[in-house]
Parts: C-alpha cells; sequence; structure tokens
C-alpha cells in the first residue's frame, strides 16, 4: 500500500504516526556520520536501544508514552475496576489468551502483562497501522456504546480493544495490540525493547 493511501485511509490520526516516522527517518538520518564511526556491533545496538521509561509519577488509571524504535509505547496503570474488566470481556475478544504470537512468552493470561497493574502495549492498531484513541470513560460518556467498560478505538476503520490491548471479535484489525519485550529494572522503571536475561 502507497503511503498516500495510508494517509487516506487513517486520517488525522495517521498523521500523528507519519509525524513519529519522519522523526525517526532525521533521526537516522542526523546519526549516520554518529553511527559510521561505530564498530558494527555497535551500530546495530543503537539502530535497535531499549529505552527506559519512569513509571514513579503515573497515577491510577493515566497513561504515558514513549517511543521506541519509533514506534509508540504506551504505558497504562490499571484500576481494579480496569483490570476487573478485562474478565467481563473475554467472550467479547477476539484471541482473549492472546494465542497468536504478538507478545512475548513470559507475557501470559487476561492481564498480558508482567505486573497485572500496568499493561505496555505498543500503540498501532494490527489492521493498517493507526494510532487507536484511548477511551477509558466507561458507558455511554464513551460515545462507543451503553456498557462500554473502557479500553481503545482505532479511529480509521472502527477496531476496538479492550484495556489489555485485546482486539475485539469481528473488527478489521486481525490481532491484539503487540507486547514489546520489555522488564522491570525497579519498581518504578521499566526497560523497553529488552528482555531479561537474567
Ligand atoms: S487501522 Fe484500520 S481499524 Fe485500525
Amino acid at each position: 500500500m502507497s503511503s498516500d493511501k495510508k494517509e487516506v485511509d487513517c486520517g488525522r490520526r495517521n498523521l500523528v504516526f507519519a509525524t513519529a516516522a519522519v522523526g525517526g527517518v532525521a533521526t537516522v538520518a542526523t546519526a549516520v556520520p554518529f553511527l559510521a564511526s561505530m564498530a558494527p556491533s555497535e551500530r546495530a545496538k543503537a539502530a535497535g536501544a531499549p529505552v527506559e521509561a519512569d513509571i514513579g509519577k503515573l497515577a491510577p488509571g493515566e497513561m504515558m508514552r514513549v517511543e521506541w524504535r519509533g514506534k509508540p509505547v504506551w504505558i497504562l496503570r490499571r484500576t481494579p475496576e480496569m483490570l476487573a474488566s478485562l474478565k467481563q470481556v473475554a467472550d467479547q475478544v477476539a484471541d482473549p489468551d492472546s494465542k497468536r504470537p504478538n507478545q512475548p512468552d513470559y507475557i501470559k493470561g487476561e492481564a498480558r502483562a508482567i505486573k497485572p497493574e500496568y499493561l505496555v502495549v505498543v500503540g498501532i492498531c494490527s489492521h493498517l497501522g493507526c494510532s487507536p484513541t484511548d477511551k477509558f470513560q466507561t458507558g455511554a460518556a464513551s460515545g462507543i456504546d451503553d456498557k462500554w467498560p473502557g479500553g481503545f478505538l482505532c479511529p480509521c476503520h472502527g477496531s476496538t480493544f479492550d484495556l489489555s490491548g485485546r482486539v475485539y471479535k469481528s473488527k478489521p484489525a486481525p490481532d491484539n495490540l503487540e507486547v514489546p519485550p520489555h522488564y522491570y529494572l525497579s519498581d518504578t522503571r521499566i526497560l523497553i525493547g529488552e528482555d531479561n536475561k537474567a
């Protein structure tokens, strides 16, 4: 698909992602002289370098965003109510146990997280790559439906995801949102882009 087509399909949301992608290209372009001075192993490491996120100030119900490899990564601190909603929608999501391989082996269960309180996902829709919008308000106030328990909406073609990034059934997006490799450096710091080798 051409980038023009993608922009038409995804509208304003895609611009956000396109900006991020352009930023990524610019970074690569300006980084070349620097990278060229590195040994091949150092260059490969810098291009895919993990990023550290400080979650110390994240309040329950809040979400922060970091960029990793030019992609938006969301970290959502879920409340007990948010976590409880995951069971309620289990029969409405397409892949409740995340059987399709878009998450590391150590991510299991409905929470799709190392620590259930913190969801870490790549904020890119598995349909055509738009970035979904958070819809944490519940019920009719969400503008989705009266029973909406909170989650994410992709504005491009209407895919909806629960608070674990699991896609609802019969939506254009085929898969749940990706969980990137990550681990906790401490209670308040997460390293995104690397598995814990310890
Ligand atoms: S890109 Fe089409 S529904 Fe998300």
